[in-house]
């Protein structure tokens, strides 16, 4: 028997399971002080009416024989990815019902996706950025290779031709720093990936948050991404679903590698791994795309952005520099003072009881910055950015 050594080379702890860790051992030891956890980007606000109604009916289909389900399509339910077909029509996104994948998360997903794909690929990994798609490979044992997203290039790397990657990883808007790539910018990579025969991972699961128009919602609004990408969405952030559990995968049907499709190996994965997602569950995401629910998840995503826009004031009005905010629920910050990231973290921990995510845990180039999120509730994004104002003021 033989354990897999890669796991020795990852970090002890994956990096929101070392923040939340961090918040426990100092709530321990001071029991009294109350917590704001601005760290890991999980919603607050409840799933949307029209979501729960649907779920309900879903129960109540569950309880009668003629309606009961039992295990559903590997690929998801028709409705739902007909449901989501018509919301990419929103975009100029034409896409196929077999193109659609509905899975339990994109996080899943984007792990579970480098099964298709050989162990001796190289990987081109952008730092800083969501974890995930270094950690996996590492698991894995790929070779990665990091393209740097730093102030000078706005925290958007661009294609280097003398760099060779198979597999491509974007996150747009990105997780950490919440800059988005312009459909022009994109397109620069889709035509790298396609002269070099390499496939994009595309994660778009902040598209949501996009509001200017130059800005690409999918990597399928550019010309030629058929033939290179794979895109990855979620429900977590649009409709609150991060405890409920729905995401989806798109595989163009015409996205083929030495005459082999993707689709298909994606399918045979899928099929022979997964079972699917709840239908109650289905039957809930598919109502976030109907008009009403959509009409009420576009307050929830406003009082997301709001908290952002109350979270970039603060650090407008303390002089700290910072991106994000605007197509993205993160704002990431130069951590003040020339502390580096986990040096403000526990700053901020000891001296306000806030909690953000240290720049440093998404790579290299996040040293010496600082993730906070608008996904908390409003009064303690207001408590937090008081709390973070009396601490910065005195100290300076
Ligand atoms: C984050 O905080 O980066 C996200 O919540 C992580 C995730 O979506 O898995």
């Amino acid at each position: 028997m033989k354990l897999n050594g890669n796991y020795s080379k990852l970090f002890e702890n994956y990096l929101f399971a070392e923040v939340s860790d961090r918040a426990a051992k100092y709530q321990s030891a001071h029991p009294d002080k109350k917590i704001l956890r601005l760290g890991i980007g999980d919603v607050t606000l409840p799933l949307a009416d029209e979501v729960i109604k649907a779920m309900h009916l879903a129960v109540d289909e569950m309880s009668k024989k003629e309606s009961f389900r039992g295990y559903g399509p590997y690929e998801g339910y028709g409705f739902l990815r007909e449901s989501i077909k018509n919301y990419y029509k929103t975009f100029g996104v034409e896409l196929n019902l077999n193109d659609i994948f509905v899975s339990d998360g994109a996080k899943s997903d984007l792990g579970n996706i480098l099964d298709i794909f050989s162990n001796d690929n190289t990987v081109l990994v952008p730092d800083p950025v969501y974890p995930v798609y270094a950690d996996t490979n590492i698991m894995a044992g790929r070779k990665i290779i990091f393209t740097n997203a730093n102030e000078e290039n706005g925290f958007l790397p661009m294609p280097e031709k003398v760099v060779k990657a198979d597999i491509i990883y974007i996150c747009s808007p990105n997780n950490p720093t919440g800059a988005a790539y312009s459909k022009e910018q994109l397109k620069e990579w889709v035509n790298y990936a396609n002269s070099q025969g390499s496939i994009i991972l595309y994660d778009a699961a902040y598209e949501c948050f996009v509001k200017d128009d130059s800005l690409a919602r999918s990597i399928f609004e550019v010309e030629g991404a058929k033939s290179c990408a794979i895109e990855f969405c979620s429900f977590s952030k649009i409709a609150g679903f991060t405890g409920t559990r729905c995401g989806y995968t798109v595989i163009p049907e015409e996205l083929e590698k030495g005459g082999i499709s993707l689709n298909k190996m994606w399918l045979r994965r899928q099929s022979t791994k997964f079972n699917g997602v709840p239908y109650i569950v289905q039957k809930g995401a598919e109502a976030v795309f109907s008009e009403r629910g959509m009409a009420q998840i576009q307050q929830n995503l406003d009082y997301y952005r709001q908290n952002a826009k109350i979270i970039a004031e603060c650090l407008d009005g303390l002089k700290i520099r910072y991106t994000g905010g605007k197509n993205s629920p993160y704002i990431w910050l130069k951590c003040p003072m020339g502390m580096g990231s986990w040096e403000f973290f526990d700053y901020l921990l000891n001296g306000a009881q806030v909690v953000g995510t240290p720049g440093e845990g998404f790579g290299e180039n996040g040293k010496g910055f600082f993730r906070l999120t608008a996904f908390g509730s409003r009064e303690v994004t207001q408590e937090a950015v008081l709390r973070i104002k009396n601490l910065l003021n005195n100290s300076n």
